[in-house]
């Protein structure tokens, strides 16, 4: 008898194929009905190579590439173009391939190939495509997505500004972080304003490098996420990335006064986990009248399997990085110290968010894909959870259907947290095409409102935003 070994999957193909051209596609078919008030365009951005990989591809190695749906008057219409860094120019130039991924051996004379494929954000008027590593920070045209080219914040910006930074609704900052996987400082945090300046910046003193893929907000402060997800040293000093999760080791969450020195940074230990994503935190008063934060996102207990389903010891492990996450609150008391942690679902569910005009605020929504049974990481449905209980409702998008990450839109002037609307974009395998799909938030399993039939297959991407604004479609 043999024991069936399973490959690291491949995400060149099929679903994950990358599209060759760039569209501008007004007027989409749409079935139901868009909401009149909906105005703005949801973007997403996605690993899409420009040119056919050299050796081991990953999904995470892709060039940029971000898809939109203008939306306005009832009407929608399409674009996507590739974010035109500064490596995708020099392999346009060259006519091949100049990095390698992450599978591959690390080179000396190119490091990482910084894509800005990960995640996008909304600050001060700008679009902003960001990358996972922490890099150079895009800034990208609406509704064309033409790259308008690299920021550094008016030069007030030191080192990069990796995925996940957080805007402020009330204040309109970006709290952003940076890290590094080879020497100190492991991890920056830094602040900038609405107008686009870097007014503060600090690092902070963690063991080692860690890959840091998140933080949260709260009205005073910043949670850091110190956990024991670390680069193997010896390993990259050979020129192999490999990381380790260090299954002794705690996890470290860090409470930073937003505008605090690294040293301001108070430490809360909880056993160890991964965490991708968090979906919000805020501060509340104690029994005592102390203060307390409350923090929920999705936790991983155990990323990386213990034996890689693959023959080959020398595959890297990133190629194995296990989802299993589940809906967690995490309460820290800044008087007593104390933690709790508390699972609220058993579901697993990733790519959460909640709606962002109430970040860094109590929230009683939080909107999660819901995973599919799938050995690579697809979104059957999504759930809606009452973050109180853990409680939820959920939209499934049929069979053979696979929906991105969420975006929470408020209705203008709403008054309740969940008057809005869900929209999603949605892969129909079968029929090798995509569509927007906008839900009412407040009534997950209703019909959609609306089907955007977009003209072409979008590739199964990272994150996805929500630029408001009218005379955008
Ligand atoms: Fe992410």
């Amino acid at each position: 008898m043999t024991t069936p070994t399973r490959s690291a999957p491949t995400y060149i193909d099929g679903i994950y194929a990358p599209v060759d051209d760039e569209l501008a596609v007004g007027d989409l078919a749409v079935e139901g009905e868009l909401p009149a008030e909906l105005r703005g365009m949801f973007v997403q951005n996605s690993p899409n190579p420009r040119l056919r990989p050299e050796g081991a591809y990953h999904w995470f190695d892709g060039d940029g590439m971000v898809h939109g749906v203008a939306i306005g008057d009832g009407r929608a219409g399409y674009h996507n173009r590739w974010v035109r860094t500064e490596a995708f120019a020099q392999e346009e130039a060259a006519g091949r391939p100049l990095w390698r991924g992450i599978l591959e051996p690390m080179r000396e004379d190119r490091l990482e190939k910084d894509t800005a494929n990960t995640d996008l954000v909304w600050h001060g008027g700008r679009l902003l495509a960001l990358w996972w590593l922490g890099g150079v920070p895009y800034e990208l045209a609406t509704p064309s997505l033409q790259t308008v080219g690299p920021i550094d914040f008016g030069g007030t910006l030191r080192g990069g500004v990796a995925s996940h930074p957080k805007v402020d609704p009330v204040t309109g900052e970006l709290i952003f972080f940076d890290f590094d996987v080879q020497r100190a400082p492991y991890l920056r945090v830094g602040v900038a304003s609405p107008d686009g300046r870097v007014t503060h910046a600090t690092e902070i003193d963690i063991p080692g490098p860690r890959l840091f893929h998140d933080i949260a907000i709260t009205e005073r402060h910043t949670i850091l996420l110190d956990l024991p997800m670390t680069w193997d040293a010896e390993r990259l000093a050979a020129g192999k990335r490999r990381v380790r999760f260090e299954r002794d080791t705690p996890s470290r969450f860090g409470i930073l006064p937003r505008h605090g020195a690294g040293g301001d940074v108070r430490w809360f230990e909880a056993p160890a986990c991964y965490i991708y994503h968090t979906i919000n935190a805020w501060e509340e008063t104690t029994a005592s009248g102390g203060t307390a934060i409350v923090m929920t996102g999705c936790r991983i207990d155990d990323p990386i399997p213990r034996t890689p389903p693959d023959a080959e010891p020398t595959t890297p492990r990133l190629a194995f990085l296990r989802l299993e996450p589940y809906l967690t609150r995490w309460r820290f008391d800044l008087e007593t110290g104390a933690v709790t942690e508390e699972r609220l679902d058993d579901v697993p569910t990733e790519f959460p968010r909640t709606n962002d005009d109430r970040l860094g605020r109590p929230t009683r929504w939080g909107y999660a894909p819901r995973i599919a049974a799938e050995p690579t990481l697809l979104f059957d449905g999504v759930l809606k959870y009452d973050l109180d209980d853990g409680r939820a409702t959920r939209h499934v998008w049929g069979e053979e259907r696979f929906g991105s990450e969420v975006v929470f839109v408020a209705r203008p002037g709403a008054a309740d947290e969940d008057d809005g609307w869900l929209l999603s974009l949605v892969l129909d395998r079968a029929a090798d095409r995509s569509e927007l799909v906008v839900l009412d938030a407040r009534d997950l399993a209703a019909a959609p409102l609306a089907r955007v039939r977009l003209p072409r297959r979008v590739p199964v991407g990272f994150h996805a935003h929500w630029v408001p604004g009218s005379g955008l479609a």
